[in-house]
């Protein structure tokens, strides 16, 4: 009998760095009105459920408090931060090993509860354990994506902005592929407003594009290391865009975003969950959205597909 889902009740799973600031930002959103929180280490998950809870009377009214599995069956959304975060010079792909085991763990505890709702990955290598959140749970592939791309996403938006002094929102531009070493900056589809980049560009009078793109497309690729040598994680980006996935869900807003999801076909990718722009709404991810590549980027794509499938290959999911 399907489960009856909550669709103001969320739930984070995993409540180190990462999960406590995505539980204080979604309460803050006001776009739940119960949130649960999890960790192996109970009393960790109760005192932040017991911290944020004491700012409800500044935000609006809300349930948050720490709970058991059997608390997040007839959740709305599922966000998983659960594992290893990486130490400096540490690679996402790093992560491989210990994490997946610790899927393995919570993963199960989530499926023999017939979970209904959307399952979104956010512990690293969040593309690789989003591939294996869908082989272990057996969830629908819909109804499962990881955070993927859409932190870069915005730290590419966030450095184009100040190169080109223009709003962030009005710069429309994805990195794809792995959320890791591997990704791409598509800038064969970038664009200012409709105006192509390096239009743009030379409008702000940038004329050496090459040099340009290829410095912000690495300075975005190692922002997380960079963040991780000065304060040892990285948390409000990606609570940020955990909020943002969330929204998108909660209101079926039907927007295009960088997730992680399983690839069928598209670009000849197969077997792996890497980030495409998809239209994200209250059933997961809707479509895929063939964005445009040119021929460099079409190969770059590939090497990422290629890097992730063969770490999947070595996996016993
Ligand atoms: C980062 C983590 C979320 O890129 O992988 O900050």
């Amino acid at each position: 009998m399907e489960k009856q889902i909550n669709a103001k009740k969320a739930a984070v799973i995993g409540c180190g760095f990462v999960g406590s600031a995505i539980a204080f930002t979604l309460m803050q959103s006001r776009l739940f009105t119960e949130l649960v929180l999890l960790d192996a280490n109970f009393d960790k998950a109760d005192g932040e459920a017991k911290d944020i809870a004491h700012g409800i009377p500044f935000s609006g009214q809300m349930k948050i408090y720490a709970g058991t599995y059997d608390d997040v069956a007839d959740a709305a959304i599922i966000i998983v931060t659960a594992g290893a975060n990486q130490k400096p010079e540490e690679t996402r792909l790093d992560l491989v090993n210990k994490n997946v085991a610790v899927y393995k763990s919570i993963i199960p505890e989530i499926a023999q509860r017939e979970f209904q709702g959307i399952l979104l990955v956010v512990s690293n290598p969040v593309d690789i354990l989003t591939y294996a959140a869908v082989k272990i749970g057996g969830f629908p592939e819909q109804r499962v994506l990881g955070s993927g791309t859409v932190l870069d996403t915005a730290r590419l938006k966030c450095v184009l902005s100040e190169h080109l002094r223009v709003d962030s929102r009005s710069v429309h531009a994805f990195i794809i592929g792995e959320h890791g070493d591997s990704e791409i900056a598509a800038w064969s589809s970038a664009n200012v407003s409709g105006v192509p980049v390096d239009d743009f560009c030379e409008m702000r009078g940038h004329f050496n594009h090459e040099e340009a793109m290829d410095e912000i497309a690495e300075k975005v690729k190692d922002s997380a290391y960079e963040i991780i040598s000065k304060k040892r994680a990285t948390y409000y980006g990606i609570a940020m865009a955990v909020k943002r996935i969330c929204e998108c869900i909660v209101r079926d807003e039907k927007s295009i975003l960088p997730i992680s999801s399983i690839q069928h076909g598209n670009y000849g990718m197969e077997g792996i969950a890497l980030s495409m722009p998809a239209v994200v709404g209250m059933n997961g991810v809707e479509a895929h959205v063939p964005v445009s590549l040119d021929e460099e980027e079409m190969e770059l794509l590939k090497h990422s597909a290629d890097t992730l499938k063969e770490v999947i290959g070595s996996l016993d999911l």
